[in-house]
């Protein structure tokens, strides 16, 4: 059997033998007792990468956050965020059921929001009123096609935050795909923040886990919630190796991951039936529509995968192709050749 294109996401990575080498040698101890010198090593890197006081290695991105939002709020406050992002979408409602607060969804231009669309929002102080305590933002934005958030607007928003005094949160889940993109350090986007998250097992390759960065008093609290949540593992360095290796060794790599997503976003815009700007495709996440009598997003991606190529339909018509360290240039060329048979 051939090997198949699976382009459904950026998390279907398979550990490379050098990062499975790593886990197989990784140093570990009970990371519940912060004992576990690999997890230690990781959070330490991490809380470099991202000039914060401190990083806390969690289970999931998921858990990032949602251990993230707890800290930075109180029950019954609201969260700002943009309509289209992960926290409202795909976390299962978690706001509510973890932290008791509510989430206020803005839509942005292609995920991105407009820093006067967020003024509008902050609820005046009035009885009635939820208290608006933090600001999320997403970066790389997933459904959006992994569109990066322009410095400046952070920059804008985080400046209304200080003057609102609103906290600020990022999902950083594929952030590292924007710094490679923009060249602006990890660390400046940081800056912006109270919490940034980060995953290892996206576009870095890694099986398992995310971090969380902030000062020591925020990343006390995401320590609670982590417990709370059931996310204290014991010998975890043997994961925590594998991430530590995506941080250091499958960064650089990226822009291949950026490039075979404009080219087959290049390629995809040639052909009839399909709808898609490919201006908009700035890292390794391809969004198109299918406007197409003979095919819905169900069918083509069915068409696609007797054909061994495999994505993601998210909607009636639209279809998510995701760019990984799994995917070489002959497999994008293979791709968009299936394509245009298909559609011949
Ligand atoms: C933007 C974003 N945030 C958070 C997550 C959650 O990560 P996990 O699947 O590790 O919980 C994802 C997962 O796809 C994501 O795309």
């Amino acid at each position: 059997m051939s090997p198949v294109v699976d382009l459904r996401s950026d998390t279907v990575t398979k550990p490379s033998p050098a990062m499975r080498e790593a886990m197989t040698h990784a140093e570990v101890g009970d990371d519940v007792f912060g004992e576990d010198p690999t997890v230690n090593e990781l959070q330490f890197y991490c809380a470099e990468l991202f000039g914060k006081e401190r990083a806390l290695y969690v289970p999931s991105g998921t858990m990032a956050n949602q251990a993230s939002l707890n800290a930075l709020t109180q029950p019954g406050d609201e969260i700002l965020c943009e309509y289209g992002s992960h926290i409202f979408n795909y976390e299962c409602g978690g706001p509510a059921l973890l932290s008791g607060v509510q989430l206020h969804p803005l839509r942005g231009d292609h995920g991105i929001l407009h820093v006067d669309q967020i003024r509008q929002a902050i609820r005046p102080d009035n009885v009635h009123h939820p208290v608006t305590r933090v600001i999320a933002l997403e970066n790389t934005h997933n459904t959006a096609g992994g569109v990066i958030y322009p410095m400046e607007k952070i920059r804008e928003i985080a400046a209304l935050a200080r003057e609102t005094n609103l906290r600020m949160h990022l999902d950083g889940a594929r952030l590292m795909n924007a710094v490679v993109e923009t060249g602006i350090p990890a660390r400046d986007y940081a800056r912006c923040f109270d919490t940034v998250t980060l995953c290892f097992s996206k576009g870095l390759g890694a099986p398992v886990g995310s971090i969380v960065a902030g000062d020591s008093d925020i990343i006390e609290r995401v320590h609670r919630y982590r417990k709370v949540y059931g996310g204290g593992m014991r010998q975890a360095g043997i994961i925590a190796a594998g991430a530590l290796y995506a941080i250091q060794h499958n960064v650089d790599r990226l822009p291949e991951d950026h490039a075979n997503a404009r080219r087959l976003a290049r390629a995809l815009d040639e052909i009839p039936g399909i709808d898609i700007d490919p201006e908009w495709v700035q890292t390794n996440i391809v969004m198109f529509k299918v406007q197409s009598e003979r095919f819905n997003a169900s069918t083509l991606c069915d068409a696609l995968r007797e054909r061994d190529i495999l994505m993601l339909p998210i909607s009636d018509i639209r279809i998510r192709a995701v760019t990984n360290l799994m995917i070489s240039e002959q497999d994008i060329g293979y791709t968009i050749r299936q394509f245009e048979e298909i559609f011949a």
